[in-house]
């Protein structure tokens, strides 16, 4: 799948972040009201999951895209407990940043692995410098400041929060923000990063 169906920009250029239950929804097309309709009629109460998933209601069952067992319990599972509710998924951000730092991934949008890959050295304690031996530099440029090929997990990576901040251990810490910035003799002004 591509990472554009669900990571895009907007028009404006700003980025939309997460996926929304509007992005999921364009493929998994089970439609909320006709569901919780066929669940008043079969009588079940709409926050019991369990008896929703067991009912075998044909609105959600019919309209499941997912080919094996497994993945077929996953994608109901999320039908079920989050798209029908119309509540969306609490996504884990482990890059969350203060509020006082303003960070844009429109700005860092032409920035390429390979335009990275000469400064490997210099980037070692930024980017894991694994990320430039790969066979064919990637189209996508999220290496360079996330975990590495997130997208590839299965299972979602340990989530550590800091106890004071309450924030992700993996939100970047400033220093590495500005070693690249200097290397790319990009501004390195308090006020570029904090509004
Ligand atoms: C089906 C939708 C979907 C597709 C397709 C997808 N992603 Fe994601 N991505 C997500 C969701 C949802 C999360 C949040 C996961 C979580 O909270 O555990 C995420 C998280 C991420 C993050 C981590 C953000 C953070 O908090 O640090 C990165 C990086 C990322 N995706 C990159 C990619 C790349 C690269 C691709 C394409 C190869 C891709 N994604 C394709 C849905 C998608
Ligand atoms: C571009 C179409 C598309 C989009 C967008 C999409 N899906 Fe899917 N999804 C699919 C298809 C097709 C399958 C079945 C895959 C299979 O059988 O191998 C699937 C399977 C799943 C599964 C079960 C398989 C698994 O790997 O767990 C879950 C759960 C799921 N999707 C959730 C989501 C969520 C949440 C979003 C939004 C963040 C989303 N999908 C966005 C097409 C899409
Ligand atoms: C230059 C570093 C950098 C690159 C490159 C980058 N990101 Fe991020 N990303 C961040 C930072 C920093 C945050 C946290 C932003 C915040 O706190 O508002 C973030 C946040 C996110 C989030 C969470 C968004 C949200 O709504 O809070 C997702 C999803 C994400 N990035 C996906 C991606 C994907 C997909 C790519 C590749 C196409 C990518 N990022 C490339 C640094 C980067
Ligand atoms: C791997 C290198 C790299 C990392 C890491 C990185 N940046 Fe950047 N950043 C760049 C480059 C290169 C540009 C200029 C891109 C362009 O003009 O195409 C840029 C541009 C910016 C800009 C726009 C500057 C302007 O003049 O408008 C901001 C703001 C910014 N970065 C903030 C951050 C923050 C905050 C972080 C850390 C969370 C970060 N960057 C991490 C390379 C990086
Ligand atoms: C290239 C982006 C960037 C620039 C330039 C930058 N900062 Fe930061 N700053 C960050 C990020 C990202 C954080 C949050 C992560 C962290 O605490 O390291 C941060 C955090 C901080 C904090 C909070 C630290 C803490 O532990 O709570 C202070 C204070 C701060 N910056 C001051 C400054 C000052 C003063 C300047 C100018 C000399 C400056 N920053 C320039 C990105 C930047």
């Amino acid at each position: 799948m591509d990472c554009e169906s669900c990571h895009y920009f907007r028009d404006d250029g700003s980025y939309a972040g997460f996926p929304t239950n509007e992005v999921c929804a364009e493929c998994h097309a089970v439609d909320p009201e006709e569901a919780m309709e066929a669940i008043a009629e079969e009588g079940i109460d709409p926050s019991d999951y369990d008896a929703i998933m067991k009912a075998g209601i044909g609105a959600i069952e019919d309209n499941l895209a997912s080919g094996d067992d497994d993945k077929l319990a996953a994608e109901r599972e999320y039908v079920v407990k989050y798209l029908i509710q119309g509540k969306e998924v609490p996504w884990l951000n482990y890059q969350y940043q203060p509020d006082n730092v303003y960070f844009s991934h429109a700005a860092h949008k032409d920035m390429t692995v390979e335009d990275m890959a000469e400064l490997k050295k210099e980037l070692s304690d930024v980017v894991d410098p694994s990320v430039f031996e790969a066979e064919e530099f990637p189209e996508q440029n999220c290496n360079l400041c996330h975990l590495k090929d997130v997208h590839l997990n299965d299972v979602p990576p340990a989530f550590e929060r800091n106890i004071l901040s309450g924030y992700s251990k993996m939100t970047m810490k400033m220093w590495k923000c500005e070693r690249c910035h200097a290397l790319k003799g990009q501004p390195n002004a308090c006020y570029t990063c904090h509004k």
